[in-house]
């Protein structure tokens, strides 16, 4: 279990507070790569926004930490191969049997119950026309609505890919937690994210649990200058040696709710990744920190864009790669770069 220590009881109060009546529509905004379209599964699915939606709703009213899980499901998602599902293919390393993820990159296991979940109501209601990294990138921008965040319209279409992902790809192609900005900004501008996007995504880092691993270099054998040190002697509290297997939550003031307060944390030198708290120390991004920690609205309106910029890196369209009928497993017959696009709700199974 993770243990959240003295920092459990915010949670409980900021839960209460009403839901983000603010609306974004991208369609203006936006650059849509060829072949998604705001509008796409309008005829084929029209439910399928309201079925994620509602039974998400359901879900999180269970237990609001599924939230955090599927935002960064769809961040891996995008940036190992691009937005495609391979992550959900049992036998890709960071996939659901998590045989072979590295711990510092394992995902939330419920994570990959809930959107098989999803698909199978989707494709119950429309048959198998909705792909999963679809109903991954639905669910993500649920999950920053329901947290409290943003309103936003996505575009869709994206197709799920046949190629599982290596080992080698998943640690070259996710950025570490240990990295400054120098070393993590390669990993968004290889994907055409700017620095801008960089800032506004890890403001993802407002929900969600981290590991004491993937932070334990700022706190033994020395402590982080750069941290408060209430907040160190808090932590060292919870992560008690350098091995301590515990965990703790990314945004200490509100835990489960998607606000500006993690960027606040940051400029009092609370964040708790070394690539969280570098983007204020760092000259370059340190301005902009300071931007999204006084306006919410500034910060909700770049993460929506980023948002929907990152939900676009090397997707599938058109007659490429194919609509899954199990989300974990490729079609039945599938080879790689096999188009299938019948549109029956059939569950096959695989058989590779
Ligand atoms: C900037 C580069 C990023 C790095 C280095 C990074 C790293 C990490 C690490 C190490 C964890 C904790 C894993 C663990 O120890 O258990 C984590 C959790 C998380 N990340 Fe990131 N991340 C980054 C960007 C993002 C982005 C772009 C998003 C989404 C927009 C995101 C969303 C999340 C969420 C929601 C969690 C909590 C997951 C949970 O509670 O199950 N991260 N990230
Ligand atoms: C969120 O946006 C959708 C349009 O995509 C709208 O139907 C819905 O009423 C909005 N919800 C809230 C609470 O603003
Ligand atoms: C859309 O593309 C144009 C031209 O490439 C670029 O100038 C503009 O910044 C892009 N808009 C967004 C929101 O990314
Ligand atoms: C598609 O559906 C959305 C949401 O139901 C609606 O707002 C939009 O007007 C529809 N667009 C078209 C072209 O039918
Ligand atoms: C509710 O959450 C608990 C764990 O928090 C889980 O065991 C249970 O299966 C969930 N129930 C539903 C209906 O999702
Ligand atoms: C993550 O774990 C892998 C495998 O255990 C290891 O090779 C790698 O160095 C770790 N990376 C970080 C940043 O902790
Ligand atoms: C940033 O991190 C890289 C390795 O991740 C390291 O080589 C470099 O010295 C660091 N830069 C600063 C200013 O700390
Ligand atoms: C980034 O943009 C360039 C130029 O538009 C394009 O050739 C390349 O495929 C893009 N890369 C990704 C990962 O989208
Ligand atoms: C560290 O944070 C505590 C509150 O958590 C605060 O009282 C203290 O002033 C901070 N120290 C510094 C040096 O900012
Ligand atoms: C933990 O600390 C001990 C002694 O301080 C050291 O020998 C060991 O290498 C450290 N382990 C890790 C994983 O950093
Ligand atoms: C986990 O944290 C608790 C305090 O929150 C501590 O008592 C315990 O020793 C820690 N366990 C490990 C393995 O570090
Ligand atoms: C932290 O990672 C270790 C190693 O994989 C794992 O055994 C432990 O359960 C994780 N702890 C939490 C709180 O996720
Ligand atoms: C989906 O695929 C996985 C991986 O092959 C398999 O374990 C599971 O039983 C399949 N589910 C269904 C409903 O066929």
């Amino acid at each position: 279990m993770m243990v959240m220590g003295r920092f459990s009881l915010p949670m409980f109060l900021f839960s209460l507070i009403a839901i983000s009546p603010l609306f974004y529509q991208s369609s203006n905004a936006q650059n849509i790569t060829n072949g998604l379209s705001l509008t796409f599964y309008n005829t084929s699915c029209p439910r399928l926004e309201t079925i994620i939606r509602n039974q998400l709703r359901i879900v999180f009213q269970n237990n609001s930490r599924e939230a955090a899980g599927l935002l960064r499901l769809h961040f891996h998602d995008c940036f190992v191969q691009g937005c495609d599902g391979s992550v959900l293919l049992d036998g890709s390393a960071s996939g659901p049997g998590e045989k072979n993820a590295p711990p510092n990159r394992s995902l939330r296991p419920e994570a990959f119950v809930i959107i098989e979940d999803l698909r199978r109501r989707v494709h119950a209601a429309c048959g198998r026309v909705v792909s999963c990294t679809d109903i991954v990138a639905l669910a993500a921008r649920d999950s920053v609505f329901l947290s409290g965040g943003p309103n936003y319209t996505i575009p869709l279409g994206r197709r799920d890919g046949t190629n599982f992902a290596t080992i080698e790809q998943v640690l070259n192609d996710l950025p570490f937690p240990q990295a400054n900005v120098s070393s993590l900004l390669p990993f968004f501008l290889d994907r055409n994210l700017s620095l801008t996007d960089m800032v506004a995504l890890s403001g993802g880092h407002t929900i969600g649990v981290s590991n004491c691993s993937s932070f334990i270099e700022r706190l033994y054998p020395n402590q982080d200058f750069t941290m408060n040190l209430t907040f160190a002697t808090a932590l060292r509290a919870i992560c008690p040696t350098n091995v301590s297997t515990n965990g703790t939550i990314l945004d200490i003031q509100t835990p489960r709710r998607f606000d500006n307060r993690y960027y606040a944390n940051l400029v009092s030198r609370r964040g708790l990744l070394n690539s969280d708290q570098d983007l204020f120390t760092d000259a370059r991004t340190s301005a902009l920190v300071a931007t999204y920690a006084s306006s919410q609205g500034r910060f909700f309106q770049q993460f929506v864009l980023s948002m929907i910029k990152m939900g676009q890196i090397n997707v599938l369209t058109g007659t490429q790669g194919e609509i899954r009928a199990n989300c974990s497993a490729r079609n039945a017959g599938t080879t790689t770069g096999m188009i299938e696009v019948d549109g029956d709700d059939h569950e096959e199974i695989a058989t590779y």
